[in-house]
């Protein structure tokens, strides 16, 4: 790989390095908290489904998407689009990503708090013997009470700056290339006793038969919302994390190789929650606490119970991690090249003024309950936003970017390494940027448009 000697920029050292930093960035709370909790809300299998064929004809492309204009440019994601569109409005992309970030490391270092608290529980035994009924009321009390969550929140920021800080090499890379494997084994082993359980089939008919009555516009979004959200895509963490991308590998395969392990991850954290939802007779549509209340509950029933638990809530925590760090190197890398800063100096304001919003946002959970519009509080309302509006919104712009903006020369060079491997598949990905992903988010969007009463219905 060339080296630029103006600018010595940090990246990946290997190929294994690239796949386990981006499916470190996708897989995480969104799939194991998230995921089960917005398929239960919005009727399971048929979720499923509509969710998978979103990764598969739009994810996949939008992520490539990222990495093209990462990779080419070697930017961060407003860089990115100062470099190949200047003087135009195309740099807002980038800001818009940049929101986005602040928003979701708001209320994704909240939850990742309550997975340390867990963890703190795991290794206290706290679990034992208790009930359905008694466990949501613990992970309520806990999640409203505000000092507890705050301190969680606000180590687990640290530990995400620590390693932001210590750059892609040796900070992201080096970290993530362990723990991801780890944690596939985990939820391997869970999933099979969550299916062993008695009266688990219930749940995997839940989770893989669709009911398409149950479908409707908002759903459809929320189906939309949440494939973006999984896959890390629409905001420039992967224009970011493409930057580092070295110019001989595969983009299509890394795109298709994060997405396949992330969609795996979701469907196995499924499998290993539903059947136990409904052995345990607690409502699919939990919401939020689903996997702080049904897990533990597994745990009590096992074997070697105590382990699980806490290796559990261990990777938990390190899959969160793998993900946050990827949403702050996007506002690190943003702070540190265009507006000159080191880059140390950048990860402490980034990290500290996200806290800010972080802090707000645990806090609207219980004693600041206040903020709140139309019965969403400002956590709900972070999450809705960003996953539902500002990640299809900025994915849209993204594909339209690259399938009108570029030219269908710089973009083919850009995926085929300039000519080095055929990229068979290089025409259908254009068809899809140019046409069919613009289209359909759009038309999802607009159709959820008109479910937007859904910020005055309450939860
Ligand atoms: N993809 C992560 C998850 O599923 O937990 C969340 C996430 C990370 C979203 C990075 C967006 C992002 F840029």
């Amino acid at each position: 790989m060339a080296i630029n000697l103006n600018t010595p920029r940090d990246s990946f050292s290997s190929r294994l390095g690239v796949i386990a930093a981006a499916a470190g960035s996708a897989i995480g709370l969104g799939n194991i908290w998230r995921f089960p909790y917005v398929a239960g809300e919005n009727g399971g299998g048929a979720f499923l489904l509509i969710y998978i064929g979103f990764i598969v004809l739009i994810g996949v492309p939008v992520m490539l998407s990222e990495f093209v204009i990462g990779r080419n440019t070697q930017r961060n994601a407003v860089g990115a689009f100062r470099k190949l569109a200047p003087k135009s409005l195309w740099p807002l992309t980038g800001f818009l990503g940049i929101s986005a970030a602040f928003f979701i490391l708001a209320f994704y270092t909240t939850v990742s708090g309550w997975t340390l608290e867990y963890l703190y529980l795991a290794i206290s035994d706290g679990f034992k013997a208790q009930s359905a009924e008694s466990l949501t009321q613990n992970f309520e009390l806990f999640r409203t009470s505000g000092l507890r969550p705050l301190m969680w929140q606000n180590i687990f920021m640290f530990l995400t700056a620590f390693i932001v800080y210590k750059g892609i090499k040796n900070g992201i890379e080096k970290y993530t290339k362990i723990l991801m494997p780890l944690l596939l084994v985990i939820i391997i082993i869970l999933g099979i006793r969550s299916v062993t359980l008695p009266g688990a089939a219930e749940g995997l008919t839940f989770l893989f038969k669709p009911d398409f009555t149950k479908i409707t516009g908002k759903v459809i979004l929320e189906a939309l919302g949440q494939s973006f959200f999984s896959l890390s895509i629409g905001m420039g963490t992967l224009i970011t994390y493409g930057s580092y991308i070295g110019k001989g590998e595969n983009l299509g395969k890394t795109a298709l190789s994060v997405s396949a392990a992330d969609t795996l991850i979701a469907i196995l954290a499924g499998v290993a929650i539903f059947p136990a939802v409904f052995a345990f007779g607690i409502a699919p549509e939990a919401g939020a606490g689903l996997v702080f209340i049904t897990l533990p509950m597994i745990f009590d029933q096992m074997a070697g119970g105590y382990f699980f638990a806490l290796i559990f809530f261990l990777l938990l925590s390190i899959a969160a991690l793998t993900s946050t760090i990827s949403v702050l190197e996007v506002v690190t890398a943003y702070l540190s090249e265009e507006l000159n800063l080191g880059r140390k100096k950048a990860t402490v304001i980034a990290a500290s003024s996200i806290a800010v919003l972080g802090v707000a946002c645990t806090m609207s959970q219980g004693p600041w309950a206040i903020l709140s519009v139309g019965g969403y509080n400002l956590f709900d309302l972070l999450e809705m936003v960003s996953a539902n509006i500002m990640l299809p919104l900025g994915g849209l712009l993204i594909v339209l970017f690259v399938g009108w903006y570029l030219t269908k020369d710089a973009v083919f060079a850009e995926i085929s390494n300039q000519g080095k491997f055929k990229a068979g598949f290089k025409f259908a990905y254009l068809f899809i940027i140019r046409f069919l992903a613009p289209i359909a988010i759009a038309f999802v969007f607009l159709n959820g448009l008109g479910f937007f009463s859904i910020f005055g219905s309450g939860n």
